[in-house]
């Protein structure tokens, strides 16, 4: 059966990993297990991007080679993600052999195919940007240290591929999502694409991949970057491997490299003849005060401290549920402090003690019996379409769906009181508290991409066995356990 196959982009490593790469790597994990939670087999890639002139400059700074340099700095990454518990399939870094022997195999195949060529090119290179700009570009000031390079450079014909991109992206044979950002490519296409230059002389650039038919230059970083997508499912490789997984379900980026992946990164495939990735998706930028976090504006806030005082499922469940897929969003301690308190600790914490509590104290610690269906809760899960909110990446309005549903299993309580209820008419209490209870398990399983580890709390606490998202499938009779609050409330 063919992988649901997700990737998020490789990371720099000029410097240590921030709330961005961790945001888009909880993303794509959180996606590969909701994935996994409605019976798709997923397959999710991630890793680093080693090579060019940030990587170089960055070992130059710190007096050691490009490549003792990318070893130091790949354990951060590794680390955090195991840190955020991120169940990646694949981690995939730009100079394993792996991936440098496809990159040359396709660079040698284009070539020969006469979408390579040569020229002499003089304009404007954005250093930070890591590539030719155009005036109107430089004018506008954004693109920080310019310099003028007049230089012979080998270029892809992408211009070639223009009106065939336009056609697939406006049929959405590849879906660029949200719109507004499939709008912002198509609007890019309206102008004339120049070729893309893929090489580097090795004078000014050293670290990259080596041109095979011209070992004077590399590879530009992008167009050694982007096929990661490939060589980690090894294309060229093995057929079998790589049908099982070509094409990706979805790149998940951020908004700034969109035309990288937009445009670029299909042009290039189009050239080798193979599929485009099914679908594109570009969310925003976490800000602070409303500038993008960046460790240049030294505004980052670390993850990891966050994750030692809340604990790793709260920070994945904040990121996760604040962010509107697509738009930017402004993180403060406030923001955090408020939904942690009103979602997990009120809102979900509260029913699990509250429900363990009353089945303890009235039923030995025994899941009461069911002795009447009472659909009102049970109508409302199967209300929530998980593969609906996937096919849309909309994590954000899921987790909403999934919170509205624990607040309508706390007005369930509150309506039907079982607490007064008990004293009068046992069975009856037991039965509510079956509902409570068993809504409490289906609403921690859907919980569990996004929050593994308190997922299991819960499920553990009300002794559940059964992990199947099917409304009933709770026994009665089996022991809750005892457990400390799941999310104690943070007091400001
Ligand atoms: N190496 C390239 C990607 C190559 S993919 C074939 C690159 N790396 S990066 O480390 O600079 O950034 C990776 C991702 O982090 C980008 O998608 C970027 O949008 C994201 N973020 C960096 N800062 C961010 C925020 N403050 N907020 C959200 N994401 C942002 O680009």
């Amino acid at each position: 059966m063919k992988k649901y196959y997700i990737t998020t982009p490789i990371y720099y490593v000029n410097d240590k990993p921030h709330i961005g790469h961790a945001y888009t790597t909880i993303l794509a994990d959180t996606l590969s297990r909701f994935r996994d939670l409605i019976g798709d087999t997923s397959f999710f890639l991630t890793g680093l991007d080693e090579h060019g002139l940030k990587v170089q400059q960055a070992a130059e700074k710190n007096g050691v080679t490009p490549a003792v340099h990318c070893d130091t700095m790949a354990p951060a990454f590794i680390e955090l993600w195991e840190k955020l518990n991120i169940n990646y399939s694949d981690f995939i870094r730009t100079t394993e052999k792996r991936h440098i022997k496809i990159v040359q195999s396709i660079l040698n195949q284009v070539y020969k195919n006469g979408d390579i060529y040569q020229d002499e090119y003089e304009g404007w290179y954005s250093i930070s940007e890591e590539r030719f700009i155009t005036e109107k570009e430089v004018e506008s000031g954004l693109f920080g240290q310019v310099k003028k390079i007049k230089e012979k450079n080998y270029f892809f014909k992408m211009s070639k591929y223009q009106s065939a991109l336009i056609e697939k992206i406006e049929s959405d044979e590849l879906s660029i999502q949200p719109k507004s950002r499939k709008n912002e490519v198509l609007g890019f296409l309206k102008n004339d694409l120049s070729d893309l230059c893929i090489s580097r002389p090795k004078s000014r650039l050293e670290w990259g991949i080596e041109i095979p038919f011209d070992k004077d230059y590399v590879t530009y970083v992008w167009f050694d970057a982007l096929i990661n997508y490939i060589s980690a499912p090894k294309y060229l490789e093995d057929n079998k491997v790589f049908d099982l997984h070509w094409p990706a379900d979805v790149h998940l980026i951020g908004k700034d490299i969109l035309t990288t992946h937009s445009v670029y990164w299909p042009t290039m495939l189009m050239a080798l003849n193979l599929p485009l990735p099914k679908a594109i998706f570009a969310h925003g930028w976490w800000l602070t005060d409303d500038k993008k976090m960046s460790k240049s504006l030294g505004n980052v806030v670390n993850p990891l401290m966050l994750i030692d005082e809340f604990g790793v499922d709260a920070v994945r469940y904040y990121l996760m549920s604040e962010m509107v897929l697509g738009l930017d969003a402004t993180f403060s301690m406030d923001s955090f402090t408020r939904k942690y308190n009103s979602n997990l600790a009120n809102d979900l914490g509260n029913l699990v003690s509250r429900v363990c509590t009353l089945v303890s104290n009235n039923f030995d610690d025994k899941i009461p019996s069911c002795i009447t269906e009472d659909s009102e809760l049970s109508e409302r899960f199967s209300s929530i379409d998980i593969k609906e909110h996937l096919d849309h990446f909309k994590i954000d309005s899921l987790l909403n769906e999934i919170m509205s549903f624990i607040r309508s299993v706390n007005v369930y309580m509150e309506k039907n009181q079982p607490w007064k209820l008990v004293k009068e008419d046992k069975e009856s209490a037991g039965n509510i508290l079956y509902h409570a209870a068993e809504a409490l398990r289906v609403a921690a399983i859907m919980l569990s991409p996004v929050m593994p580890e308190k997922s299991k709390e819960i499920l553990t606490a009300l002794g559940a066995k059964d992990l199947k998202l099917e409304w009933g499938s709770l026994q009665s009779g089996d022991k809750i356990s005892k457990t400390d609050p799941i999310f104690p409330r943070i007091i400001q």
